[in-house]
């Protein structure tokens, strides 16, 4: 059995900060209410729901994973973030039109209370969005410096022990690496001489790594995944993980696709529309945001088929993916996949799946998954930086420079589920037996 990590214990409360209080964070803070009250369950939640497999399989140890590692208790869990619209947690949760009014009711003062703080807002990255409820400073630096104040009041004025940070926000424009991400000192210099290459996201991201607070990325914002904050953040210990939440159709993707590989079926073609209406979607209407998304959901397939390596079979797959606002379906969004594969001698199949799905349904779990082992990740002996294990969460994983991410969804629970055993002192489970899954 391996050595066990030092991990220190969850004591007191963890605050959790979102930018954004749109309709994942509003769905993720009411849920979390609701689940302590106990009116409702936390299906989708890996750390909550989910159970991992310890020793042989004759053992039948199977806890949940809440129960395995240390991780701060629901309970122990207070909420705050920043908006660009002034809206408190309740009246934002009721325009969201995700949870059924009659639930957000139950909770109503809570979420009363939950009021975001000023946003640190740029309408050069998000054109669609018209909030007034922002911060001004003259330099970027300054506005990092801001936020930096909002959380010292904020841990000190809920009694927090501990912090983390999760991007809920919008998705920014499409945006490429630039020679102020490449080291802390060029990031420091371009957040003082106002550099365009840093939008929003990146000033949060700065300013939770600065104050040693965990960050995840919800969004496919560059944000964090640039070398100057990584580094920073292996600086000061602070773990970290992107980007985009894995929800709808790419989960699918990234369920199905390693099944076509498993079995040697070809793959000719996939193509995945989407309608959705919530503010999201009308984020994603302006073609430079939806750009970021585009790069963020199209790496899934190829990186997983391999077809370098698997010419005959992956070599010519045609790949498109398609956003369409369209207001009436507001958060329910629908997802269509037709794909077009190819069995034994070359002949050629179908599959179409219609996900009608709840998109903040699907992403609010994720956001308490992450905040609870990113704060977990923080207590422990792991270093700071990407915590590659996370991969599990996102569409796009952060990695290190140079390394490819992985997408299958079983290959980053094994991932997930040996980095615990090994923080545990646990064996390590290959699966050279028949049970893949646990
Ligand atoms: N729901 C999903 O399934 C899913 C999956 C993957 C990624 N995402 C991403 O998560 C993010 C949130 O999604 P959503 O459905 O809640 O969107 P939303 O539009 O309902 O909420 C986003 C909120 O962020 C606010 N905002 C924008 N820029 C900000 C800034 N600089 N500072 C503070 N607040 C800011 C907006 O005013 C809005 O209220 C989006 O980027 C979306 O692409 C969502």
């Amino acid at each position: 059995m391996a050595e066990k990590t030092k991990i220190k214990p969850a004591k007191g409360k963890l605050g959790v900060l979102t930018p954004g209080m749109g309709s994942v964070a509003t769905t993720f803070i009411a849920g979390v209410i609701a689940v302590r009250k106990g009116l409702a369950q936390p299906f989708g939640s890996y750390t909550q729901m989910g159970r991992i497999r310890l020793g042989k399989r004759t053992e039948q140890r199977y806890p949940k994973i809440k129960e395995f590692v240390s991780l701060s208790s629901l309970d122990d869990m207070v909420f705050g973030g920043w908006d660009v619209y002034k809206d408190n947690v309740y009246k934002a949760s009721v325009k969201a039109e995700v949870l059924d009014k009659r639930l957000l009711d139950q909770i109503k003062n809570e979420l009363k209370a939950i009021k975001p703080m000023k946003a640190v807002f740029d309408k050069n990255y998000v054109k669609r969005l018209d909030g007034t409820h922002i911060k001004k400073g003259k330099t970027k630096m300054d506005l990092a410096n801001a936020l930096m104040d909002d959380m010292k009041k904020f841990k000190k004025k809920n009694g927090c022990d501990r912090l983390v940070m999760v991007w809920c926000g919008s998705t920014e424009i499409y945006m490429e690496e630039a020679p102020c991400h490449k080291n802390i000192k060029a990031l420091e210099k371009g957040l003082r001489e106002n550099d365009e290459n840093i939008p929003p996201s990146m000033i949060y991201a700065y300013a939770a790594i600065k104050m040693g607070v965990p960050y995840a990325n919800g969004a496919p914002n560059l944000s964090a995944d640039i070398p100057a904050l990584v580094e920073l953040a292996k600086k000061n210990g602070v773990p970290i993980g992107g980007k985009d939440f894995k929800t709808g159709q790419t989960l699918m993707k990234t369920i199905l696709t390693p099944g076509f590989k498993a079995r040697s079926l070809g793959v000719d073609g996939w193509f995945s529309t989407n309608i959705l209406g919530n503010r999201d979607g009308a984020v994603l209407d302006d073609p430079d945001n939806f750009k970021t998304k585009e790069v963020s959901k199209l790496g899934v397939i190829e990186h997983i088929l391999q077809p370098e390596l698997n010419p005959e079979l992956y070599g010519n797959i045609y790949h498109k993916v398609r956003i369409n606002y369209y207001p009436p379906r507001g958060d329910n969004k629908e997802g269509w996949d037709n794909i077009d594969i190819s069995g034994w001698l070359g002949y050629p199949m179908q599959i179409k799946v219609d996900f009608l799905c709840r998109d903040s349904i699907l992403a609010a779990p994720i956001v308490l998954d992450l905040a609870l082992l990113l704060d977990l990740a923080s207590r422990s002996e792991f270093k700071g930086g990407i915590q590659e294990y996370l991969g599990f969460f996102f569409k796009s994983p952060q990695t290190k420079k140079g390394l490819p991410p992985q997408h299958d969804l079983f290959k980053q629970l094994m991932k997930i589920n040996n980095t615990l055993r090994h923080m545990k002192g646990e064996d390590l489970i290959t699966h050279l037996g028949l049970d893949y899954y646990y």
